[in-house]
């Protein structure tokens, strides 16, 4: 499963990246905004600084909700650089123009996807990968760990391409079960990712470790 990190935050995509265990980053409006990232000029930068930071795939969203605003924008954030994938929502123009990008060679994310009869027609239309929300839908009381099992068996019975990218994941638990049922891609934030290296045993088994060593080499 790769990992990529859920943020717009250069700092947080720098430390992850010095991991070693990235392999990408997903944004969206409302992570810009929080980073303070406003006007067109500015966001297409900041794109451009995250591709030059990370060696891996990076989704762009676009703002448009309709066909040709989503193509335009799209093409022009597809210029940007080569790993930039254009993050298309699960609307009807939105499909329309993920199977647009299809045909184009331009890679997509289809974002905010909380059904498996979306996550069907992204895979139809083309799309490199599939967003199903995990977190909002536990929010609401739904399962969301459910559909990615859904999804996963699905796109297995079908051979459809598309990557599941398991999205709005809160906690380590998020990732670990995303892992477990079938998802290709886990995009999650720092502290999520940092949250697995976690154990109590391993704190107290390594105090354990020096404290002997200590004693011994007196
Ligand atoms: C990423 O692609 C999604 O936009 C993001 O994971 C949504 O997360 P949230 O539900 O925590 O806002």
């Amino acid at each position: 499963m790769k990992f990529f990190i859920d943020t717009a935050n250069l700092d947080q995509i720098r430390e992850a990246h010095d991991l070693g265990i990235l392999d990408g980053v997903t944004t969206n409006p409302s992570l810009m905004a929080k980073e303070g990232i406003t006007g067109a000029e500015a966001v297409l930068k900041h794109y451009v600084d995250i591709c030059n930071i990370v060696d891996g795939d990076v989704s762009a969203e676009v703002i448009s909700t309709d066909f040709k605003g989503m193509v335009e924008e799209g093409e022009k954030l597809a210029a940007l650089h080569e790993n930039i994938v254009v993050k298309v929502p699960m609307i009807k123009d939105g499909i329309k123009a993920i199977a647009h990008f299809t045909n184009q060679g331009i890679r997509t994310n289809c974002t905010l996807v909380f059904s498996p009869g979306q996550a069907i027609l992204a895979a139809k239309a083309g799309a490199t990968y599939l967003s199903p929300f995990i977190g909002r839908l536990d929010d609401i009381n739904w399962d969301g760990m459910e559909l990615i099992k859904q999804i996963a068996e699905i796109y297995a019975v079908q051979g459809y391409e598309t990557q599941i990218l398991a999205a709005s994941v809160r906690n380590p638990l998020h990732i670990v079960k995303a892992a477990q049922f079938g998802a290709d891609v886990v995009t999650c934030p720092l502290n999520a990712i940092l949250g697995l290296l976690n154990h109590p045993l391993t704190d107290i088994g390594l105090a354990q470790f020096l404290a002997d060593h200590a004693k011994a080499n007196k």
